[in-house]
């Protein structure tokens, strides 16, 4: 199959890529990048674990082939920490006691993360409905949203 060439960018930096056409966003991030936060799950659209940010979207990484990503912004779990310091996000998840085997994090973390950027005063609703396309199968879900509360909060103080 013909390699086709792409770029976008990944957590502020430029990549450029020469990939099979049908490849995954998932497996580029990956494999590719080396950015392994990004979780391969159930690989149909089902458990978020493959969530990342896409031109300010959660998105399943999954689902999208890399060359429809071209052009793109995309943030992954990586791009959270900044100069060496958790994101709020992360320091609230921790806090709360929201990470136990931690396979769900990274895409619970950037579906929070696309929503306070959109909405930075959620309801409770709004962080249920946002990381609906994210599943937990350990800390059933209330940690995990009083941590995007808390975050939410301290952005907002
Ligand atoms: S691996 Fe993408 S949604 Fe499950
Ligand atoms: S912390 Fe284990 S799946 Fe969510």
């Amino acid at each position: 199959m013909k390699k086709i060439n792409i770029r976008f960018k990944v957590n502020g930096r430029q990549a450029d890529l020469n990939i099979a056409p049908n490849k995954r966003l998932l497996d580029v991030l990956r494999d590719d990048l080396g950015l392994t936060g990004t979780k391969e799950g159930c690989d149909i659209g089902e458990c978020g674990a493959c969530t990342v940010v896409l031109n300010g979207r959660a998105v399943h990484s999954c689902l999208i082939l890399a060359a429809q990503a071209n052009g793109a912004e995309i943030i992954t779990v990586e791009g959270l920490t900044q100069n060496g310091e958790l994101h709020p996000l992360q320091k609230n998840f921790l806090e709360h006691g929201a990470v136990q085997c931690g396979f769900c994090i990274p895409g619970m973390l950037l579906s929070s993360y696309a929503l306070l950027k959109e909405n930075p005063h959620p309801r409770e609703d709004d962080i249920k409905e946002a990381i609906a396309g994210n599943l937990c199968r350990c800390t059933g879900y209330k940690q995990i949203i009083q941590a995007v509360e808390a975050a939410a909060n301290e952005n907002n103080e």
